[in-house]
């Protein structure tokens, strides 16, 4: 199918403001090949590359991906430093392109754990686009749920203690402002390729209405024609966020 044909496939009325998607099975994918493990994240920085394309041509408001957990750095070295390394070519690769899309690139978690050549591209890779209007596009990298909810927390307690607000001016608002995704539309769809249900810690508190798209599919073979699909199913559903719907 053309991209063009593929576009049009979508009600743009229909369309989700966020999506995120947690890019699994890319080892597996690899093993299945008869392939070293590292194979498949180089697979799957192929196929995320397809995939912000569509979103830059679907006009997509926010697309999230989950490219390392805080959990990661459980896995052995090598893998961690492979994936260290494809994020350093990754961000030198990509970003001009990004940046003639008029992608405006974030990252979200802790990151300072990075190496100092990966923080300098990740700031200089952001502060290109910052003021970029296109789709908002955040990896998010040494994130977890949990993690980003404690340090917004934390802020919050630091600015009590200081005076500068009270505990009952916190709302869910005010909490939203302290957490990384800042500015953010809330996630409406949330993808998982691979074959698990389940969210892995991943935008815990963005996610809470978020309508779910779990795929059986590898990240390295996720096409641009299922993410199209997993839009237009998004299209089908009927969304209450704890109401009901009159008609
Ligand atoms: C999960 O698959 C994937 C990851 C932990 C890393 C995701 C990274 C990429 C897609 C490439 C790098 C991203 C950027 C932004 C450059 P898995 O390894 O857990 O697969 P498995 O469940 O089959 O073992």
């Amino acid at each position: 199918m053309t991209a063009d044909n593929l576009l049009n496939k979508v009600d743009k009325t229909k369309m989700p403001r966020h999506v995120a998607i947690i890019m699994d099975g890319n080892g597996r994918w690899a093993s299945l090949q008869g392939l070293l493990r590292s194979a498949g994240h180089t697979a799957g920085v192929k196929t995320l590359k397809k995939i912000l394309t569509t979103a830059v041509n679907l006009k997509l408001e926010a697309l999230t991906v989950y490219a390392f957990s805080t959990e990661n750095w459980k896995r052995p070295l090598t893998e961690v430093e492979f994936l260290m390394h494809l994020f350093s070519e990754y961000l030198e690769n990509e970003k001009m392109e990004m940046h003639q899309n008029n992608v405006r690139l974030k990252f979200f978690g802790r990151t300072e754990d990075f190496s100092p050549l990966i923080q300098s591209q990740i700031k200089s890779a952001t502060e290109l686009m910052k003021n970029n209007t296109g789709v908002k596009f955040n990896i998010a990298a040494d994130y977890g749920g949990q993690d980003e909810i404690v340090r917004a927390a934390q802020k919050l307690a630091r600015k009590v203690a200081a005076g500068e607000i009270s505990a009952e001016q916190i709302s869910a608002s005010v909490f939203e402002d302290e957490l990384d995704t800042v500015g953010q539309p809330p996630v409406d769809l949330l993808i998982r390729t691979g074959g698990d249900l389940r969210i892995s810690n991943f935008l815990l508190w963005q996610a809470a209405y978020a309508e779910l798209y779990f795929t059986k599919t590898n990240f390295p073979e996720f096409t641009p024609e299922e993410f199209v699909d997993a839009l237009i199913n998004f299209g089908k559903r009927d969304r209450r966020f704890g109401g009901v719907n009159l008609v």
